[in-house]
């Protein structure tokens, strides 16, 4: 167990307001790490807080907007000076937008890429920048950015989020390599969560029944749960734990991969 013992490790968590991101939020606590929740939901992100220091942690708040660079910048220098490094970031923060082809909107598809792409690429962005020898933090580190299923197999409805997912694999891979042949020190992973019934995974099984795919929100979630060979939605501790594993040194000489955390859907 030891080699997945987090202690004295300073993250930033983005979306860790709620869903998956607060699971993880509270699995990197319990593994002993400092942690800083950071979302564009003020009020859910301190309830998060609150949950991390009665387990006894060390944790705190940042608004971000993960679209925006200038925002990175502060969330980076503040969990530095507030934590006292900078050694683990999960991009987890994300948006669906369900479309039939037939119906996408070029102001969804673009929103999709802002947060899901844009928002993962600058995260990486300021955690290289401060965890490479001579940054603000300047020991190395882990990043874990949560791409989806949806990278991995087609699923009706979701063209738009599924090539932004498939982006996020691809900037893991990219991050990886650039970290490893200028020594940053860095390891960079992503995994694919199945469907996880959090807010967004419950509202793509309500736009599923609205796209006309399933005729009630029980059989969208039954036709998934009988395309995964574990033969049950994904829960968020599911996820933590798979990323409290990315982040610890129980994964050492892992890098640029990625880890589907779906039951066996995307096999
Ligand atoms: N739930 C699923 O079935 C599922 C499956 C595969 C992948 N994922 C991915 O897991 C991650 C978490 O999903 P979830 O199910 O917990 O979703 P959720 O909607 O319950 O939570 C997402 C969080 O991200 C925050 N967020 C959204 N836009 C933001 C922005 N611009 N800046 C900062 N924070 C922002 C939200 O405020 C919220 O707290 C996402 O990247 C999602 O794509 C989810």
């Amino acid at each position: 167990m030891t080699q997945f013992d987090l202690t004295g490790r300073k993250a930033l968590v983005t979306g860790a307001a709620r869903g998956i991101g607060a699971a993880i939020a509270e699995a990197l606590a319990k593994a002993g790490a400092s942690v800083m929740v950071a979302d564009v939901l003020a009020d859910e992100g301190r309830a998060t807080v609150a949950r991390l220091t009665a387990l006894g942690a060390t944790a705190g708040f940042v608004q971000l907007d993960v679209t925006q660079d200038d925002g990175w910048a502060k969330a980076s220098e503040a969990t530095v000076r507030e934590l006292g490094g900078f050694d683990i970031l999960v991009n987890n923060a994300g948006i669906e937008i369900t479309s039939l082809m037939v119906d996408v909107q070029a102001a969804d598809l673009r929103r999709m890429c802002d947060v899901n792409v844009v928002g993962t690429a600058l995260g990486i962005k300021h955690a290289f920048r401060a965890m490479r020898p001579g940054g603000g933090a300047g020991k190395g580190g882990v990043v874990v950015n949560i791409a989806s299923v949806a990278a991995t197999i087609a699923f009706p409805a979701i063209a738009g989020y599924s090539a932004t997912k498939s982006a996020v694999d691809r900037i893991t891979r990219v991050a990886a390599m650039e970290s490893g042949k200028l020594g940053y020190g860095v390891r960079v992973n992503c995994i694919y969560p199945g469907l996880v019934p959090t807010t967004m995974g419950m509202q793509l099984a309500n736009d599923i029944v609205s796209a006309g795919l399933a005729p009630s929100v029980e059989a969208a979630v039954g036709d998934v749960i009988a395309q995964t060979p574990l033969g049950r939605l994904g829960e968020v501790g599911d996820m933590a734990d798979a990323v409290v594993f990315m982040c610890s040194d129980a994964s050492r000489f892992i890098t640029g991969a990625g880890l589907p955390v779906d039951g066996g859907m995307g096999m």
